[in-house]
């Protein structure tokens, strides 16, 4: 096997390359031919300096993260960084594309930095509940100062090669089109000179701030293991000796590695990219072009629909029924970005370009033109069936025909056409233009092109797209509906909302069952007859306790929407469990757990054995980015691997009694727990 790895010596510079499509991992076989390549650095006589590169779009990207779990291979990447480090001749990075985590530590092993504008540096370590382990914690503040370290190391988030010139991070910035040519004049002025090594360097700024740093972002930090570890690594920065400081980052990186939470995000990590991919579609299959894209209803769903393809630049027709509710949708599309431009997302002439993009329209026949119509009217089957047939007489051949129902039938509506394989389900999550989650809904007829068209456009506009099959609430919505009903017979039994909500609080979870609701509204298909009192809801309804909007719901809110337990609706729970006969008991957090979380899992067990998800990690990807499940979790189907099917199925089994004739236990769970089998791959 050919090295990634190729050595060139110009003029006394050694030039070392990394070949490793796509991202320039640093896998064993270019650990090894970077050695080499130091070897060749230390041993010829005829080379004074080397410059360290990257072939295709990236400069490296990281460890290979498909490595971590199994049996190490040498030379390990903190040792070959070690190594590059010691060379007694200069060695320079040109960096393009993304430095980042060991790719970073390997440019912060080299004495001297060079970089193109377009470049970004930074340590992701962390995203995969991990910190970086080659180093980084110990040289960056060395190099770029323990503030922006320390920032660094326990977000992730990278920075610009400009912002790491500011900082000493980048020593030059070399023309976008003339790296090599820069790095290497720029090795060259330093051959003769003592190489300047990241780790001698006095640690620059005040350490006060990482306490400060950690304060401020408490919320955001909640649950997660590793900002904690990376921030500590960085205070051993300050405190302890360059290699005292680095054995204290190799055994807090080892914690991380083998716990839980790490194995949780590096899932998830690939789950998202294995999500874009549609079993039985070739990957080149040709896409149907998008230009100009139509969404029917300017409500909550249309104006945040309309505003994902504003952003990417595609022009888009809105369509509504009447002028008043035309000019209030396009009024708070303008309204939000306003409010982002207020904010520095965007600048003024931004938002007028997008606003620009942007035609409201009171007749569907203007979509005419259209590539993509996406209607997001009412969740009435008559009434989307009725904009389908219109829209079959009026969308161009080979148009794509979307609906963002939440519920409803895609086969059904696309009935209403006579090109059923152009029709699908696009069902966006609200925010629209904010959440990152995008079903895309296959019906029975929908043509491969059309399905592979909608995840490319998906990836356009910045979403994470799943395939999933017709069925009552598709993946996310259907998961739900067992919680909710589960969520709401324990009110009967002796819970109360708060208990409730707290144990998915803490299991990680943004809000409870009671808590959406009360955001969602409560009233959200209601048949909004008063008199009509048939359950809890309704009697919620009735009192005008529709959630947040009106003030009360499942609690009672002050002005500034703070919650606390209403007495009101507990003497409905006693009325209606009184009426039924219900005994209220203790109800533990535990059982809380077995009776809304386990049943979710097994209904997406349901869901992967009916194959309306194409794998578990496709339903986790839906958790984590429709419903704020915890990632360093994994989503439901992951969790339920660390749990264990057969603990999950005896759970559920003790509660048979409490979830009714109408529960039924998934089969795949079944034979998972009898073959102590995972529904996820291990990461
Ligand atoms: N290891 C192994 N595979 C990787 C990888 C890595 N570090 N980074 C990306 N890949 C793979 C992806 O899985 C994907 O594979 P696929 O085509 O089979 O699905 C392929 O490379 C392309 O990746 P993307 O689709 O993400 O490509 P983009 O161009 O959108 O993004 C990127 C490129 C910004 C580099 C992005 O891939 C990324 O963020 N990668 C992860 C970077 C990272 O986390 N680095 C730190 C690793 S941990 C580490 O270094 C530990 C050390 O401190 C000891
Ligand atoms: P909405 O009531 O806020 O907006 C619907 C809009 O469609 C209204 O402005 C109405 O005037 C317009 N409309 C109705 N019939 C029309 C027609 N024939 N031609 C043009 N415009 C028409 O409803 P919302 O919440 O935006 O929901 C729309 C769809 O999105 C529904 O199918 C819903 O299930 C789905 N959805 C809703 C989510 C939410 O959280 N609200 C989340 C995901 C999907």
């Amino acid at each position: 096997m050919t090295s990634p790895i190729s050595t060139e010596i110009r003029d006394g510079i050694l030039i070392i390359t990394s070949n490793n499509p796509p991202v320039n991992a640093l896998g064993a076989a270019v650990r090894v031919g970077l050695d080499a390549a130091i070897t060749e650095l230390e041993s010829n006589d005829a080379i004074q300096a080397a410059v360290i590169r990257c072939e295709g779009r990236t400069f490296f990207a990281g460890a290979d993260i498909t490595e971590f779990g199994k049996p190490p291979v040498e030379p390990l990447l903190p040792q070959l960084i070690d190594r590059i480090e010691a060379s007694a001749k200069p060695v320079v990075a040109a960096i393009h594309g993304t430095a980042l985590g060991g790719g970073l530590e390997t440019a912060l092993a080299c004495h001297w930095r060079v970089a193109v504008p377009s470049a970004k540096l930074g340590v992701p370590e962390v995203k995969l509940g991990l910190l970086p382990g080659a180093g980084g914690t110990q040289r960056l503040p060395r190099v770029a100062g323990v503030e922006l370290a320390a920032e660094m190391c326990a977000t992730g988030n990278p920075i610009s090669a400009k912002k790491a010139a500011e900082v000493g991070l980048v020593d030059q910035i070399a023309g976008e089109d003339r790296l090599l040519d820069d790095a290497i004049a720029f090795a060259r002025t330093k051959i003769g000179t003592a190489p300047r090594r990241s780790r001698d360097l006095p640690v620059k700024g005040d350490p006060a701030f990482i306490d400060t740093f950690a304060a401020q972002n408490a919320k955001k930090f909640k649950g997660f293991d590793a900002p904690a570890a990376n921030l500590a690594c960085v205070r051993a920065a300050v405190e302890k000796p360059f290699d005292d400081g680095i054995a204290f980052e190799r055994q807090e990186f080892m914690k991380l590695m083998f716990g839980s939470q790490s194995a949780a995000m590096r899932h998830i990590f690939f789950a998202e990219r294995q999500a874009a991919k549609i079993d039985g579609i070739a990957e080149d299959i040709a896409l149907r072009p998008v230009a100009k894209v139509g969404v029917i209803g300017a409500g909550t769903m249309g104006g945040g629909i309309a505003m994902n393809f504003l952003q990417a630049g595609i022009p888009v027709t809105i369509v509504e029924q009447a002028q008043d509710a035309l000019d209030r949708g396009v009024g708070v599309i303008r309204k939000n970005y306003d409010a982002s431009a207020a904010k520095g997302r965007f600048k003024p002439e931004q938002v007028e370009a997008m606003m620009g993009l942007l035609t409201p329209s009171l007749t569907l026949e203007d979509l005419a033109d259209c590539d993509l119509i996406i209607e997001a009217v009412f969740e009435n089957m008559d009434v989307k069936k009725d904009v389908f047939g219109k829209l079959d007489r009026i969308a161009k051949p080979g148009a794509i025909l979307a609906s963002n129902t939440s519920y409803l039938d895609v086969n059904e509506i696309a009935t209403a056409t006579g090109r059923a394989g152009d029709v699908l389900g696009l069902h966006f999550f609200s925010p629209a233009n904010v959440m990152k989650l995008l079903e895309v809904v296959r019906g029975a007829e929908t043509a491969p092109d059309v399905l592979a068209t909608a995840m490319a456009v998906a990836k356009k506009i910045g979403k994470v797209a799943v395939v999933a099959g017709v069925c009552d609430g598709f993946i996310g919505n259907r998961m739900l509906k067992p919680r909710q009903i589960e969520a709401m017979k324990l009110l009967m039994e002796g819970a109360t909302p708060a208990q409730i909500d707290k144990v998915h609080v803490d299991f990680g979870m943004p809000m409870g069952p009671f808590q959406m609701s009360d955001l969602a509204g409560v009233d959200i298909g209601w048949h909004r007859d008063p008199s009509r009192i048939e359950n809890v809801r309704d009697a919620l309804c009735a009192k005008g306790r529709w959630g947040q909007k009106t003030g009360k719901g499942f609690y009672d809110y002050d002005e500034n929407r703070r919650p606390s337990p209403s007495a009101e609706v507990q003497e409905i729970l006693d009325a209606f469990a009184a009426q039924a006969g219900t005994a209220k008991r203790e109800i533990s957090d535990a059982e809380i757990i077995e009776r809304t979380i386990y049943p979710m899992v097994n209904e997406g067990a349901l869901i992967l054995e009916e194959g309306i998800a194409q794998r578990a990690s496709d339903i986790d990807v839906v958790w984590i980015y429709g419903y704020g499940w915890p990632v360093y979790r994994g989503g439901p189907m992951f969790w339920a691997d660390l749990e264990g099917a057969d603990k999950i199925l005896a759970g559920l089994e003790k509660h048979l009694a409490a979830f009714g004739p109408e529960f039924r236990l998934s089969t795949l769970l079944k034979d998972k727990a009898a073959a102590k089998g995972r529904f996820t791959r291990p990461a």
